[in-house]
């Protein structure tokens, strides 16, 4: 008889790949010269927060040449580090982006290493039951009875397009899974202009259109208006528009802005309507001395809540959380035969695939889970805090000043504000091309980083405080760096 076919022998470069001594030494040399980078900047090293080149030439200079030889593992990666936008300087105040806790960091590469897609338990002996612990942990912060459940997605985006497909399959009246969308009237949510642009996407990808959010009017702190939901809901009700839910928004993305939570249950409740809350940003506030600005949090039907925005995780990490257990299967009620048994989806409840879009999933608890048992809770009690704090004194500098303005006080720690000294345009098109000036001017020069956001009709500089290693020294300094960078501009 012939021999079985051979598979051969191992490649050595295979070999080498896989060594798991070298995988030691290069570990090790990374770690090292990574603390080092984090050193530099938690130190406020001068070097600039970021160092933004042409984009052409970046990606020129970054082209892989499939004839250069070899380049150290570890050359390439610190260097990809060191040219990072780098979030842990006191002086990054930028996107709702945290500077992640370094630890955590080691989550995720244990999570890589291991590479448990875990939509299946077998596939996450250890991932699922971590993931179910940290759920367990956030619902009950936010105060949701303690058999609510949920999952954890890859952001924020990911989670209001899952929570609003449970509320459609959930509200619509008819079985949307399986009927489709025509299977009754046009659907609607409610929720103000306010809201992350990921409502309006998640919206049309169910099909929805444009009319599919109806825009419900906030106050002068872009706060949802909760006395202006009746006219809204009859606004839809003219346009043949079926409401099945309200979107509030726990933390705006624009200025922070916290709507009213318990007014805008009430109406849910009296109406029938799902309570979705986008608290990507601002859910974590319920684990701090600021609770009262997510009062009525719990009575939400379904809440989306990005760790890797105030508790300081490196992304992604969302939950998606659901006050009805039964609830997290609605979003996705399809069967996939080869990966579950097919029987009710709570049979299976340990087989976190069936609740969510995404198939392969990183282990994405594994590291919030990891930083709450080393570092305990009141670390992100402090975490929230402190950059709440920051939001405060660098609102109440911006206000002591004649030549800054703010756009509204913050509720928490994102902050809009625009420099008006003598001899700047007054407000309106010019205005908003001064100010453009000065962000193009703040991204060039680096030294710090800060935003820009259009809030109604004007254009405002926008700040998140993200980083707890800010002080009130950094904050002084921005006010003076914003008006060194546009003194040439001003006409007296
Ligand atoms: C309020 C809000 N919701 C949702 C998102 C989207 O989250 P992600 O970036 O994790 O997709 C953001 C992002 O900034 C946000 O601010």
């Amino acid at each position: 008889m012939a021999a079985p076919q051979s598979s051969g022998s191992i490649p050595p470069s295979i070999a080498d790949a896989y060594d798991p001594e070298r995988f030691r030494r290069d570990g090790h040399a990374l770690i090292d010269a990574l603390a080092d980078q984090l050193a530099a900047a938690t130190g406020r090293d001068e070097a600039p927060v970021l160092a933004l080149g042409d984009p052409t030439a970046a990606r020129a200079a970054w082209a892989f040449d499939p004839a250069a030889s070899p380049v150290a593992l570890v050359d390439t990666l610190t260097a990809a580090a060191a040219g990072a936008i780098r979030l842990h300087h006191p002086r990054y105040l930028g996107h709702q982006v945290p500077p992640p806790i370094p630890g955590a960091a080691l989550g995720d590469l244990v999570s890589a290493l291991c590479n448990n897609g875990m939509s299946v338990y077998e596939m996450g002996p250890t991932a699922m039951p971590i993931e179910f612990a940290v759920i367990d942990w956030m619902a009950q912060a936010v105060g949701l009875p303690s058999t609510a459940t949920g999952v954890l997605t890859s952001g924020g985006s990911v989670g209001n397009l899952t929570a609003l497909l449970a509320a459609r399959q959930a509200r619509a009246g008819w079985d949307v899974w399986g009927a489709g969308d025509p299977g009754g009237p046009p659907l609607a949510v409610l929720c103000s202009s306010q809201v992350h642009y990921s409502i309006a996407r998640a919206l049309r990808i169910m099909g929805w259109g444009a009319d599919g959010a109806i825009a419900v009017p906030v106050d002068d702190r872009f706060r949802l208006d909760p006395a202006a939901l009746p006219a809204a809901l009859e606004r839809a009700r003219a346009l043949g528009r079926r409401v099945i839910a309200v979107v509030a928004s726990a933390g705006a993305t624009a200025t922070g802005a916290f709507d009213p939570l318990l007014a805008i249950g009430d109406f849910c409740a009296a109406h029938g309507l799902w309570l979705h809350v986008d608290g990507a940003h601002g859910a974590a506030l319920a684990i701090s001395k600021h609770r009262a600005l997510v009062d009525g949090l719990a009575r939400a039907d379904s809440i989306v809540w990005d760790a890797h925005k105030m508790l300081a995780m490196p992304a992604l990490c969302t939950a998606v959380l659901f006050r009805e257990p039964g609830r997290a299967y609605e979003a996705f009620a399809q069967e996939a035969s080869y990966l579950f048994e097919g029987a009710r989806p709570d049979a299976e409840w340990w087989n976190l695939g069936l609740r969510t879009l995404e198939c392969t999933k990183r282990m994405m608890a594994l590291k919030l889970y990891a930083c709450l048992r080393a570092y305990g809770p009141g670390l992100f009690t402090d975490y929230v805090e402190r950059t709440v704090a920051l939001g405060a004194a660098l609102a109440a500098r911006l206000a002591a000043t004649d030549d800054f303005e703010l756009a509204t006080p913050p509720d928490a720690n994102i902050v809009c504000y625009r420099w008006r000294p003598r001899g700047a345009p007054a407000p309106g098109p010019a205005l908003d091309a001064f100010t453009a000036q000065l962000r193009r001017r703040a991204v060039a020069d680096g030294r710090f980083y800060i935003l820009q956001t259009r809030l109604g009709a004007g254009l405002w500089l926008r700040s998140a405080l993200m980083n707890p290693l800010t002080e009130d020294r950094d904050l002084d300094e921005l006010l003076d760096h914003v008006r060194a960078l546009g003194a040439d501009l001003v006409t007296e």
